[in-house]
């Protein structure tokens, strides 16, 4: 019989407690269990107040970004196993706790809006009223940047963007170069200059926090970059 393990977790109700308290959960892991699953099984069977955030349980949907033993990561895509036999888990850090491992993401999602988040198009579509088509060498320069799930996890990892309400900060970044970086998107010049400011690209100090929590492996500081360039050349030639 495999060994059983201890779950801590991060308690906290708004409307309770004063201060926030870890409670400790001891469960009997079977193979292949997650920490998404392990949280259902305390939720449905041990303590039915427990709070956590999740929906497609297979790492798509980006609620479940939660810091399990000291890393932020998708808690679906996360198996218990390699975790060891004391697991701490707690709410992404740097936001406002909702209750228990459930945070506000309200600020997250005002600073999203600002980069305009979609596909901005100026000529008419193709006359066969098919889509706009993209070569595939086109296609593979944004391939690693659509697969955000937009769960935060490089947002509360990012020191700059936590402290601050104005930082755009790595996720939104990241979203605005898809765009920026997308043959078919004809809004470049408006969304750098969104991002060319100190709330901006200016901002990110290369730190590398968001590219190494990032649970899809998204180059995101490389991202952030390629606009800083962009950026800086176009105050430079007066374009900007
Ligand atoms: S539950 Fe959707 S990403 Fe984990």
């Amino acid at each position: 019989m495999t060994d059983s393990i201890k779950l801590t977790i991060y308690r906290r109700d708004p409307d309770l407690d004063t201060a926030p308290k870890y409670q400790t959960y001891e469960i009997q892991p079977e193979p292949g269990q997650t920490v998404l699953m392990a949280l259902y099984h305390i939720l449905e069977n041990v303590d039915k107040s427990l709070a956590f955030r999740a929906s497609c349980r297979s790492a798509v949907c980006g609620s479940c970004g939660m810091h399990i033993n000291g890393k932020n990561r998708l808690a679906c895509e996360t198996q218990l196993a390699p975790l060891g036999n004391e697991i701490c888990i707690e709410p992404l850090p740097h936001l406002p706790v909702l209750k228990d491992l459930v945070v506000d993401m309200s600020s997250f999602w005002r600073k999203y809006e600002k980069v305009r988040p979609y596909l901005i198009t100026l000529k008419e579509p193709p006359a066969s009223g098919k889509e706009r088509l993209q070569s595939i060498p086109d296609r593979k320069k944004i391939d690693d940047f659509i697969d955000c799930i937009l769960c935060a996890c490089c947002h509360s990892a990012c020191t700059l963007d936590a402290w601050s309400d104005g930082y755009l900060g790595p996720a939104v970044l990241a979203k605005a170069y898809r765009f920026v970086a997308d043959t078919r998107d004809e809004g470049g010049a408006e969304r750098l200059k969104l991002v060319g400011s100190e709330e901006g690209v200016l901002r990110c100090h290369t730190i590398f926090n968001c590219t190494e929590e990032c649970p899809k492996r998204i180059p995101i500081t490389f991202g952030i970059q390629e606009m800083k360039k962009k950026v800086v050349w176009g105050k430079l030639t007066g374009k900007m």
